[in-house]
């Protein structure tokens, strides 16, 4: 098979972890007989430094013409100061935007061999962790209007969030597919007690929910949910929600499971091309340290190859060599304990292409 992937490696530790991930996809490409073309392009912090703009149109026809996108992360202090209009992190979300990503996938699963790197108490670990958090991606508070003035005398700044039925819709019929193919229940998070747009989004997804008579639905309050994430996350099989409350209990989701370090993400839309990324950011606190932890973006190449190339042996390919990489004891900083093998990010990247 001969596919194009356009790469985005982005700021802080994202050149680092892609890097990772594509000498991966390289392995996987000798190993089955498949040729990966990759185009390189610009976003991000990066893109502003080269072309004075977040998202290049540049970047953004590359990613259309490509079978799927890889990208580290973006973002840094050196752009903090940027005008909002071009700041890092506006790149990404005119890309997810661009390329009509509405649905963002993000596991948690506890990997049997990061027990001790959980935080949570062994009986609550032992229930077992294994979730989706499907996340809306292009709406809500991120894509409505955002605004600062001055009135009476001091600064006012509002932000608007906005939901359509169909909006809402389309991101229902995502968990209930998937919640199909697993454990059958689906939890619709919101804060219907307070907000419009959440009264909305459980009207439409209690419709959308009859179509899936084998899936139970149940609703939980956003503030709850953040409490029964760390209370008892074996309830959980697909969680659904907004935008800002998915970016919110994503990670708190990712520290249950060891580490933020170690979680992929898929963010697709109406048709095969997809977005693959860790779920966490540029990390600048340890950029260029080689002490980053890549699983997540490997991981992110393995739903690659599985989600847009449908190559299902493949991604389990990648996703074996990793756990064979952790049966071993090799662990990054991130999720060391006593008794492994501490390594960097490059060394945790030639082990996992070594096990393919
Ligand atoms: P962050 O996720 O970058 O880092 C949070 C903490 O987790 C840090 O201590 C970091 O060292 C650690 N961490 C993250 N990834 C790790 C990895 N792979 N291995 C080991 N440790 C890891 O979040 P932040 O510090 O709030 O944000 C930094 C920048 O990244 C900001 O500019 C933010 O806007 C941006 N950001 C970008 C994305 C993205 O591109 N998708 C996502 C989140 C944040
Ligand atoms: C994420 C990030 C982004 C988001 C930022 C960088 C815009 O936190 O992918 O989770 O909030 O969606
Ligand atoms: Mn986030």
């Amino acid at each position: 098979m001969e596919k194009k992937i356009a790469v985005i490696r982005g700021d802080g530790i994202g050149p680092e972890i892609v890097n990772e991930a594509v000498a991966v996809l390289d392995a996987v490409a000798a190993k089955f007989g498949h040729t990966f073309r990759y185009s390189d392009v610009l976003m991000g912090g990066c893109a502003i430094d080269e072309c004075g703009v977040p998202l290049p149109q540049a970047t953004v026809d590359a990613c259309l013409a490509s079978d799927a996108v890889l990208l580290g992360a973006v973002g840094g202090p050196k752009w903090d100061a940027v005008p909002k209009e071009i700041r890092p992190e506006r790149g990404l979300l005119g890309l997810r935007g661009a390329l009509g990503l509405y649905a963002n996938i993000r596991p948690a699963r506890l990997f049997p061999q990061l027990r001790r790197a959980c935080p949570l108490r062994p009986e609550i670990a032992d229930k077992g962790i294994d979730f989706l958090m499907v996340r809306e991606l292009i709406g809500g508070v991120y894509f409505g209007e955002h605004r600062s003035e001055q009135a009476d005398g001091q600064e006012k700044a509002t932000d608007i969030m906005a939901y359509s039925e169909e909006e809402i819709r389309r991101i229902a019929h995502v968990a209930f597919r998937l919640a199909e193919k697993r454990r059958k229940k689906v939890t619709s998070v919101d804060k219907a007690n307070v907000l419009a747009t959440s009264r909305l989004w459980r009207r439409v997804v209690a419709e959308v929910a009859q179509g899936y008579p084998d899936v139970e639905l149940s609703h939980m309050y956003v503030d709850n949910c953040a409490m029964q994430i760390v209370r008892d996350p074996s309830q959980f099989d697909v969680i659904v929600t907004e935008n800002l409350f998915g970016d919110i209990l994503s990670d708190e989701a990712s520290i249950i499971t060891g580490s933020i370090g170690m979680i992929p993400s898929a963010s697709l839309g109406g048709g095969t091309l997809g977005l693959y990324e860790p779920i966490h950011g540029s990390a600048p606190d340890i950029a260029g340290t080689d002490t980053a932890d890549p699983i997540g973006t490997i991981l992110a190449a393995a739903e690659l190859l599985r989600d847009s190339f449908d190559l299902m042996e493949e991604a389990r390919a990648v996703e074996d060599a990793v756990s064979r990489v952790l049966d071993a004891g090799y662990r990054c900083g991130d999720i060391m304990s006593e008794g492994c093998t501490a390594v960097g990010c490059r060394e945790m990247g030639r082990l996992i292409r070594e096990a393919i």
